[in-house]
């Protein structure tokens, strides 16, 4: 189906109930769904938006347009868990609404306010000659689930900015709220916005753009997210436009991570920031959110799709799921993001004569220079994993329906000579593989067609220990 722009803004209230149970049928069914990650109940799903901890629970919503596997008129969804891994579709929406968010509820976070939750997110609204509107607007969650949206806008466009404006994320400090937002300076340079108020319905005022102590970074900045981690602070951010030669990345757009001593929030500077960093090596990630949790520590969540891509699944009506849920860290001024670890199952399996079922994970124990492959899949399809002296190559090429091949479908990661130790997540069209506890990661949608088992097979010149774990249908 080929969408025209008025299709895709058209309002929830011009489809049928038929439409939406056919399409959440049409996303169980999909011989793509998957066992154990957040995806769309029906339609397209991108960022990850108000990753939080509330009333006993951790809260989660995310961007969707539930009518297609394209980027329609957004809202977000609601999913909630204990435990960051087994999550509830729970029955809670913030819709599109007139005047604010009339063509789109965009992304933002969620803070935990006394009894209520307080979402802080972008409208979007189109004008009818082609422009953009985007501020900044507000909602309570109250301890049953009653969503209440604020009447006016927290914040409008900044002078000298341009209407690509928007993925608040909301932080408490030291008596004071910071919102720190994406933004587009007048002449084209990405740039992230700080704001400041006492209260966090407002009055906001700006305290300025952000120097992250690295310049140039693109035409445009979205999902800029912040958290404090082993004393230091750890900004993740998604720059456009941004140099391969500054950094290389092969996606369309990177999610890139900084990891800086502090930030000082009176001048809106990082203090003492490192490298620029990608937070992903793989095919598709983006728009992380990061949250300190009630115990201080950092959970991250991102969404296992890119923007400006098309999925084999978008036929089927849908497109997109979110990541593992991690824990970061901060080791020797590096990002270290851990998988939250799930029960220990106790269905006994092995790599090496168990068929897999797309639920898996793999722990392989790759010794000091180690060569050869590991081959996932039947005759007819694989996934492949690569390893050389100094480097790990992720090749989907073979491994169902093309995607992305315009960015290649291959991902290479350096990997010194070891040993290593890699644990990778399948879930019957996602891989997460995370290098050295995370240390590195690369994680990945493939889309098999063939339904004949998929067997693992190795080719690595040295006996590896491998090991693995059948993991639950949630
Ligand atoms: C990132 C993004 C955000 C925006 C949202 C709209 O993927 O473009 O900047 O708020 O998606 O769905």
């Amino acid at each position: 189906k080929k969408w025209t722009t008025a299709q895709r803004y058209a309002a929830y209230s011009t489809y049928s109930d038929a439409t939406l149970t056919q399409l959440i049928a049409a996303q169980r069914t999909s011989r793509w769904h998957l066992n154990y990650h957040v995806q769309p109940r029906s339609g397209l799903l991108n960022d990850p938006n108000g990753f939080s901890y509330f009333n006993s629970r951790w809260h989660l919503f995310y961007q969707n347009f539930p009518f297609g596997g394209v980027h329609g008129l957004k809202s977000w969804r609601h999913v909630s868990s204990s435990d960051l891994f087994n999550w509830q579709e729970d029955d809670l929406s913030l819709l599109p609404q007139a005047p604010y968010s009339t063509q789109g509820v965009y992304s933002g976070s969620a803070i935990p306010i006394n009894d209520q939750l307080f979402l802080m997110y972008t409208g979007n609204v189109r004008t009818d000659d082609g422009g953009r509107i985007s501020t900044q607007l507000g909602a309570w969650v109250d301890a049953n689930q009653h969503l209440t949206t604020t009447d006016l806008p927290l914040i409008n466009q900044a002078t000298g900015y341009t209407a690509h404006f928007r993925d608040p994320q909301i932080l408490h400090v030291d008596g004071h709220y910071y919102a720190i937002l994406g933004a587009q300076r007048a002449d084209l340079q990405g740039q992230i916005l700080v704001y400041r108020a006492d209260t966090a319905t407002g009055p906001w005022s700006l305290v300025g753009p952000l120097d992250l102590g690295h310049r140039d970074l693109g035409y445009m900045i979205e999902c800029p997210n912040l958290a404090f981690v082993d004393g230091h602070v750890v900004l993740l951010f998604c720059p456009q436009g941004l140099d391969r030669e500054r950094v290389p990345y092969a996606n369309v757009y990177p999610n890139m991570a900084i990891v800086a001593d502090d930030i000082d929030w009176q001048t809106a500077r990082l203090i003492n920031p490192g490298p620029l960093t990608n937070l992903d090596l793989g095919f598709d990630s983006y728009a992380t959110q990061v949250v300190n949790g009630p115990d201080g520590q950092a959970h991250t969540i991102s969404w296992l799709g890119l923007p400006d891509t098309t999925y084999p699944s978008d036929a089927e009506g849908w497109q997109g799921c979110l990541s593992l849920v991690k824990t970061l860290h901060v080791i020797d001024g590096q990002l270290q993001q851990k998988p939250v670890a799930f029960p220990e199952s106790d269905v006994p399996f092995d790599p090496f004569r168990d068929t897999l079922k797309g639920q898996e994970v793999l722990y392989v124990d790759l010794p000091a220079a180690v060569n050869g492959q590991l081959t996932l899949g039947n005759a007819k399809e694989r996934l492949v994993l690569n390893v050389t002296a100094g480097q790990l190559t992720i090749d989907r090429h073979a491994a169902g329906a093309a995607v992305g091949s315009t960015f290649g479908d291959t991902r290479t990661l350096p990997l010194s000579a070891g040993p290593h130790h890699l644990a990778l997540y399948l879930d019957r069209s996602t891989f997460e593989l995370f290098i050295d506890d995370g240390a590195q990661v690369a994680s990945g949608r493939f889309f098999p067609q063939d339904d004949t088992p998929w067997h693992l097979t190795s080719t690595l010149n040295t006996p590896v220990r491998l090991t693995g774990q059948r993991l639950p249908t949630l």
